[in-house]
């Protein structure tokens, strides 16, 4: 088996979540024009290629050259796919101009793949040991390990707390300024556990993790610009979705779907109307069963919502 077949081999591994429920939202015209923003291992790709008619259009980002590699493999050739190494926060710079307000469904499935948490030489990983780094693209520059080994002991509190709503976020930052350097994500690991005691150690540690990696890749600045930027090339009942996976992306998702602005205002018109850009396809949020959660560990934390774009008069 050759390098490259071995590579897309381990994207499989990402099993996609909520699946059908997923698509099942997005794609309401079979031949439609369709981005998926989280391309990784093509998983909602496949089956978004599937419900596409001849005439169908989708173009798949990621900012992960190896995802981008193992999802052209994974979906062959296809004359109706795209695929577009990139941010997604830059989603309207990242297609064709004459699709701007043409598009008819965007999917944001956040968060890092089953293949990049368990290659350790990406770093993502508590369980293995590897190097501190955490970037999802090799185009970024900050990785966990400058973060870890030079920021000062306030600044990693307030990033522990924040990002990771670590409860000891202080005796944690404390304890990194006086081990350092740390150069593996065991030695990281070895430093919380120092403070962290007991069951709640795990918890911890992953905490500790997800802050330092939504730091390295800006996740949440990128996921509002994304929003903000897909919303723009939306055709009228076009649907922005978006799978969850913390509460802190979730707050964002919910804000921006209700008042299709990140400060959270619906703003009224002259007589007092609400102007909303967007009507819920989902009410509220949609969960993964209990069946998907017991054969997909990784879906018990995923939270689906949908909205299409009502664009207002006037
Ligand atoms: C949860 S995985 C998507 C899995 C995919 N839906 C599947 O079923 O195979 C998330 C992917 O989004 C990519 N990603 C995360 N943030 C991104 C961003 N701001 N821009 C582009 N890609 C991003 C990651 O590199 C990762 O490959």
């Amino acid at each position: 088996m050759s390098e490259v077949a071995l590579e897309s081999d381990r994207f499989f591994e990402h099993v996609p979540v909520m699946l059908q429920e997923t698509v099942d939202v997005l794609v309401h015209k079979p031949d439609g024009v369709y981005i998926d923003a989280t391309l990784g291992g093509a998983g909602h790709t496949l089956e978004i290629i599937k419900r596409l008619s001849a005439d169908g259009v989708l173009y798949g980002i990621d900012q992960d050259r190896e995802a981008i590699q193992a999802a052209k493999e994974a979906v062959g050739i296809e004359p109706r796919f795209h695929a577009v190494q990139g941010n997604f926060g830059y989603i309207d710079q990242l297609i064709p101009l004459e699709l701007h307000g043409k598009v008819d469904g965007i999917l944001f499935d956040l968060g890092v793949s089953t293949h990049q948490i368990k290659e350790p030489g990406r770093g993502f990983s508590f369980q293995e040991e590897g190097p501190l780094d955490m970037r999802m693209s090799a185009d970024l520059t900050i990785t966990a390990h400058s973060i870890v080994n030079e920021w000062n002991e306030e600044d990693l509190r307030q990033l522990f707390f924040s990002y990771g709503e670590e409860r000891l976020s202080r005796l944690i930052a404390r304890e990194v300024v006086a081990q350092r350097p740390l150069e593996t994500t065991q030695d990281l690991r070895r430093v919380i556990q120092e403070v962290v005691k007991g069951p709640q150690t795990v918890k911890s540690v992953a905490r500790i993790f997800q802050a330092l990696r939504i730091e390295v890749n800006q996740e949440l600045e990128r996921l509002k610009m994304g929003l903000s930027a897909g919303a723009k090339v939306l055709a009228p009942e076009g649907r922005l979705v978006a799978i969850s996976y913390h509460s802190l992306e979730d707050r964002i998702v919910k804000q921006f779907f209700k008042s299709g602005n990140h400060q959270g205002v619906i703003e009224k018109d002259f007589y007092g109307h609400a102007l909303k850009p967007f009507e819920e396809v989902i009410r509220g949020v949609q969960l993964p069963t209990d069946e998907e959660i017991a054969q997909n560990s990784p879906s018990r934390s995923a939270k689906l919502r949908a909205v299409s774009y009502q664009p207002m008069e006037g």
